[in-house]
């Protein structure tokens, strides 16, 4: 390992520096080049970047195509997660008509900008089921990744809080975490969302299949979490996301740049070696190479396979149509897309409860913004629904489905997540105060893809998540659903329902139920597994058959986990950033 006499960080002083990186940073134009580029600065680039940039002797430029959203009071304040899809903040993708939807093309929106999907996300902090992180060391061969292994990755990076009052009932088991950067908090008893406890309650009290209070960040799948936790401050009630907990780590480091606005275009190549990247300034539009002895992609679970594709990476058949010329024929690469995709049911909610239609009443609001501003509390200060329930769909009904698949699964996982969210998932064209619970297939068997349309980097990609695209993917959603639904409709809610909105109470057949299903179909926003360790990557993360050049990021991940993606994703990252220091001797 080449130690750099002082940090040449070479890049045009064009480009935008953020506030993160702004102290101490020496400038020059030059030849030489960084230890790292990390393209992207989501939740594994922030991660990435932290870790490697410890020692003072390496270099990291960090490269980000989407604003610095620091100090954003919509990104800060929990309970406007919902609003940032439709900002600058999310890359609008959409699906290609998906056959298994009648041809209806559901938004994937993903998060751009310093912290990914972590600055628009629900914040929902989930692990899930030990075996799959067993499965994922299995597939990929690196033993760290196992759950006995990852357990104190999980452990040692988060710091639990449980604020006061903490008067409801929930297993938690505190000893999974520890001190780390990223903060993890269950909700206030006076704040957690009025529609909760009536949302769990319905599951634990099932006559026939009840769920059980269960702590789903210890290795257990499933089970009934109420109140959270989930990544928010709860000394302030702010979001806690990748720039928060890491980025300003690096603040008083000179040896590492943080930049926003930077577009990764192309990587070039000299042979089998990546040696620099082509990045689009967004700020003045100008075009600037920059090189490094290594570069990190991280760009996310379609960006990544989009951009190794523009850069000659990817199945030469499909490289070929486009006439981009074959650095290296990987088949794998942008195959193997999976999804939590979800279907919604919506109901009209009491007055108590607080939903996005709340923000439209002046006292509501004044009142809510008066305590937020003041101690940090009240509603604005949560998602307005921190808890879930994951559920294993008995064998019996697995059986009479022909789902071999999933009977396969190991017995710890669940194959459905039920939650809601306090808005309107579907359209709601009175503005009736809302609240959309809904279920996602979390272990799906079918596969999709992602490919390019054009070689042009702004074009958008085709996407298929491919939503329940295998005979019993289909069938236990819509068992799922039907589950909802009942939920939904149950005595159970009577407290907390005025009516129903969606799919409404006249739709009781079974066939009238599934297209209606159908008709909600939108992404959880998941995506992961389009360059997967064990094919595409080797146990180094390194692209295979290519040197200089790695991915780390959900992208890596070979089969979905049985909860949200980014917990798992910020331990991968860690895991990652110990194997890339342990080869590189820093
Ligand atoms: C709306 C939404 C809600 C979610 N809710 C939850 C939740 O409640 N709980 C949970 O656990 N997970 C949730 N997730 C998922 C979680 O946030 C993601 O799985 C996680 O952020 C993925 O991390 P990543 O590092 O793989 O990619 P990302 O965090 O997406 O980061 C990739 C980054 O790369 C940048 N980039 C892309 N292409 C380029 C390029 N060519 N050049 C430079 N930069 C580039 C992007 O702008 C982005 O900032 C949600 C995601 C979304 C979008
Ligand atoms: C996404 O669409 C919204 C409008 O719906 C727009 O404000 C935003 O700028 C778009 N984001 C990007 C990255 O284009
Ligand atoms: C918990 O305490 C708060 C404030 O003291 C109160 O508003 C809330 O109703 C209580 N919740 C439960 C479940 O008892
Ligand atoms: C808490 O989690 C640890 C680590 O996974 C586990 O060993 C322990 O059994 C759990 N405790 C309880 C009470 O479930
Ligand atoms: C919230 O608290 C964190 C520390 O826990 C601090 O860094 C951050 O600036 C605070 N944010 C606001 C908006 O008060
Ligand atoms: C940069 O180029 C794009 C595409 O040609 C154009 O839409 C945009 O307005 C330009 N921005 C600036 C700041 O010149
Ligand atoms: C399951 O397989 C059996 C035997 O092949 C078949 O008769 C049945 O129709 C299948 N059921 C479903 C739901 O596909
Ligand atoms: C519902 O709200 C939207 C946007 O706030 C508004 O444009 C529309 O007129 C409202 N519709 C009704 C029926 O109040
Ligand atoms: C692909 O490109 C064609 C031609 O520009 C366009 O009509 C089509 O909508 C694009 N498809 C996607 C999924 O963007
Ligand atoms: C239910 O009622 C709505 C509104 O009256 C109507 O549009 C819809 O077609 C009905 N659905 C069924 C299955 O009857």
């Amino acid at each position: 390992m080449k130690l750099n006499s002082l940090f040449l960080l070479l890049i045009s002083s064009a480009l935008t520096i953020s506030r993160a990186s702004a102290h101490g940073i020496v400038e020059e134009r030059g030849e030489q080049e960084a230890d790292y580029i990390i393209v992207g600065g989501g939740v594994a680039g922030m991660v990435l970047a932290a870790r490697l940039s410890e020692n003072p002797l390496t270099t990291v430029i960090l490269l980000e195509a989407g604003p610095d959203p620091a100090d954003n009071v919509d990104v800060d304040t929990p309970f406007f997660a919902g609003a940032l899809q439709a900002t600058q903040f999310a890359w609008n993708f959409t699906t290609i008509p998906q056959t298994s939807l009648g041809g209806l093309t559901p938004a994937l929106a993903q998060g751009r900008g310093f912290g990914g999907g972590s600055t628009i996300n629900n914040m929902a902090y989930c692990r899930g089921a030990a075996s799959v992180y067993d499965e994922w060391a299995k597939t990929s061969g690196i033993e760290e990744l196992r759950w006995d292994r990852i357990s104190h990755e999980f452990q040692k990076n988060t710091k639990l809080d449980i604020p006061q009052p903490h008067n409801y009932s929930q297993v938690i088991n505190t000893s999974t975490f520890g001190n780390g950067a990223l903060d993890v908090s269950f909700e206030r008893g006076s704040d957690i969302s009025k529609f909760d406890p009536y949302f769990v309650d319905a599951f634990l009290n099932d006559p026939e299949y009840p769920a059980q209070s269960a702590d789903l960040n210890d290795g257990t799948g499933i089970g009934a979490m109420l109140g959270g936790p989930h990544t928010v401050r709860a000394s302030n009630g702010t979001r806690e996301y990748a720039l928060s907990a890491y980025g300003w780590q690096m603040a008083d480091r000179p040896n590492v740049m943080l930049h926003h606005s930077s577009w990764v275009k192309k990587i070039s190549f000299k042979g089998k070696k990546a040696t620099a990247v082509e990045v689009l300034n967004e700020i003045d539009n100008s075009t600037q190479t920059v090189k490094a002895r290594e570069i990190i992609v991280s760009a996310g679970a379609l960006n990544t396979p989009k951009l190794l594709m523009l850069s000659g990476i990817g199945p030469s058949s499909h490289l070929n149509s486009l006439g981009i010329p074959v650095v290296q024929d990987l088949p794998s690469v942008g195959s193997n897309l999976y999804d939590h995709n979800s279907a919604v049911v919506m109901i009209e909610a009491a007055e108590q409860v607080f939903t996005t239609a709340s923000l439209g009443n002046p006292e509501l609001l004044a009142s809510a913004e008066t305590k937020y501003k003041r101690s940090g509390s009240g509603p604005l200060s949560t998602p307005g629904s921190s808890s879930f329930v994951t559920e294993r769909v008995p064998d019996d009904i697995l059986e009479s489905f022909n789902a071999t698949f999933h009977l396969g699964l190991a017995k710890d996982r669940p194959h459905v997540l039920y939650q809601y969210a306090p808005a309107s998932l579907v359209p709601n064209p009175a503005n009736k105060s809302a609240v959309s619970g809904f279920v996602a297939l979390v272990q799906p068997e079918a596969r999709g893809y992602v490919r390019l349309n054009s070689t042009d980097f702004r074009a958008e990609a085709i996407i298929s998540p491919n939503y329940w695209g295998s005979p019993a993917d289909l069938a236990i959603q819509v068992w799922a659903y039907e589950r909802l639904l009942s939920k939904m409709r149950s005595e159970a809610l009577a407290p907390v329902r005025i009516s129903e909105l969606y799919p409404g109470s006249n739709v009781t057949r079974h066939a009238d139920i599934i297209a209606m299903m159908q008709k909600s179909a939108r992404s959880f926003h998941h995506p992961g597994g389009t360059v997967a360790l064990g094919t595409a990557l080797d146990r180094s993360f390194r692209l295979k058959g290519l040197d200089g050049i790695r991915v780390v990021d959900s992208s890596a991940i070979p089969s979905p986990p049985t909860c949200p993606l980014q917990a798992p994703v910020y331990a991968l990252g860690e895991v990652a950033a110990k194997l890339i220091k342990e080869e590189g001797g820093i």
